[in-house]
């Protein structure tokens, strides 16, 4: 008879390969590849299988289900305007970011009007109640479940049919389908794929908490995103008390859509305008300080950026990004020396952006290498000037969307003056704002030094 095959995986990753290793290829992780049995291939079968329906796109039978309200606007954003029926939303963050509190929160909002079913597998009933107890959360009608068996939870929902479910956490989950250890990320993705299955099957919407590891995926590998419908991140610094969720992955709605969160001692509470809250605004104007325009899914946020440029005392002048890429800074100051004659090689650059934002639009670049002069000149921007604008290679600065609504927050927060790009001027005068478009960086470096230095 022949012996069954085996083949070696990795628990860290879920890679495959046909000999054992000590340390794995793909992720670099020791000792984590084990031997498995390899299910058996059925040999092909030619073109005998049963007919599937075909059917034309518009024939489909849409369902008009309408979108559950959260009772969380910042939550609902992120969703794409709310939660879909049937749809699984996964919701990833470092352990102690609030995922749980957030969920909580949510769950006993939404328990007033559906049924919701709240499944633990990290803290205690008793845990749970407490914190619901001490933040004065609406919980009379919420379900609680302490379980880690995904198929009891499946078999205890088809019988108590709620309408949404909570699983805290996906990691510390477990199938009896596959034999690894709990956590590991076969039975992460074996849990999850189930989970999704019985969510589709049953119409019901799933929230799944999953942490981060160390390398900041959800369990090791990006395992999961691919069978999810919503993959949303909670990021934030842990002195901060800001959270910020955003949405990487929406089959509903637009990406990178942001919701902004503060946690205080009685829970998580929503910022609706966040804008006030990443702008740093200090007595007196500071050099290096900028105020820029970012765009954050569907709407315009007010940052500020901070940079520090200092002379440097090694053979290697250090560039430290916190908030922005690094190689950005490196490609800003390239062109800040080649088109502005501005010269940093000798100089070690910090940069900060404020509140624990991550910008990751081209629109920071001209704010970013105006409050680099600023610092380098120890001549502070004025207080009242907010800026956005890509800066190309060949020194021009490009035009980026969404211009006239940038300026609009801007004024909404007393803003009087902009620097932008000159295909993003308005056709009208806007009240209260003097504009001054430019078309390449030494048109800013012109408006910057124009700018009088004591204020
Ligand atoms: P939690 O939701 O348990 O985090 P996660 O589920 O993401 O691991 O959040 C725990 C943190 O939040 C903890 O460090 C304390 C803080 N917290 C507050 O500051 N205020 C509160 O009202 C609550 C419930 C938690
Ligand atoms: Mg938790």
């Amino acid at each position: 008879m022949k012996a069954a095959k085996t083949s070696f995986a990795c628990g860290n990753c879920g890679a495959i390969f046909r000999k054992w290793a000590g340390q794995c290829p793909e992720c670099r992780e020791w000792n984590s590849i084990h031997e498995q049995e390899t299910p058996p291939v059925s040999p092909s079968t030619g073109y005998s299988g049963t007919l599937s329906t075909v059917q034309h796109i518009s024939q489909v039978t849409l369902s008009d289900s309408p979108r559950i309200k959260t009772g969380m606007t910042e939550l609902d954003r992120v969703l794409g305007g709310g939660l879909v029926r049937g749809s699984v939303v996964l919701v990833g963050g470092d352990p102690g970011i609030g995922k749980s509190t957030c969920l909580l929160q949510v769950s006993c909002q939404l328990s007033d009007k559906n049924k919701v079913l709240y499944v633990t597998g990290e803290e205690s009933p008793q845990q749970i109640a407490m914190r619901a107890k001490r933040l004065r959360l609406p919980d009379r009608h919420l379900l609680l479940m302490a379980e880690t068996q995904v198929e009891n939870i499946c078999a205890t929902a088809s019988v108590e049919q709620p309408q949404i479910m909570v699983i805290d956490s996906i990691q510390t989950m477990q199938t009896a389908s596959t034999s690894s250890a709990p956590g590991s990320v076969s039975q992460v993705r074996e849990s999850a794929a189930q989970l999704t299955q019985f969510a589709k099957l049953n119409n019901i919407a799933i929230f799944l908490v999953g942490h981060v590891t160390k390398t900041g995926d959800i369990a090791g590998p990006r395992v999961l995103e691919h069978i999810i419908d919503v993959v949303c991140y909670f990021e934030g610094n842990n002195d901060s008390r800001y959270r910020v969720m955003r949405a990487v992955k929406n089959r509903y709605g637009a990406v990178n859509e942001l919701g902004v969160f503060a946690m205080t001692d009685s829970g998580l509470k929503e910022i609706h305008n966040p804008s006030a809250i990443f702008l740093n605004r200090y007595g007196k104007p500071m050099p290096g300080s900028a105020v820029m325009a970012i765009w954050e899914g569907s709407r315009p946020l007010l940052v500020e950026i901070q940079s520090l440029v200092d002379t440097s005392h090694s053979e290697n002048s250090r560039r430290v990004t916190v908030g922005i890429d690094q190689n950005r800074l490196i490609m800003l100051l390239a062109i800040l020396h080649r088109h502005g004659g501005i010269v940093s090689y000798n100089q070690d650059v910090f940069i900060n952006v404020a509140g624990g934002v991550k910008v990751s639009e081209t629109s920071a670049d001209l704010a970013l290498a105006l409050s680099i002069i600023s610092s380098l000149e120890d001549k502070p921007l004025p207080a009242d000037l907010i800026t956005f604008g890509e800066l190309g290679l060949a020194g021009e600065i490009r035009p980026v969307p969404n211009g006239q609504e940038r300026l609009k927050e801007a004024v909404k927060h007393g803003f009087k003056k902009a620097i932008i790009p000159k295909a993003n001027a308005p056709l009208e005068k806007i009240d209260g704002l003097s504009v001054f478009p430019a078309e390449k960086l030494t048109d800013a470096l012109e408006v910057f030094y124009q700018f009088p230095a004591a204020q």
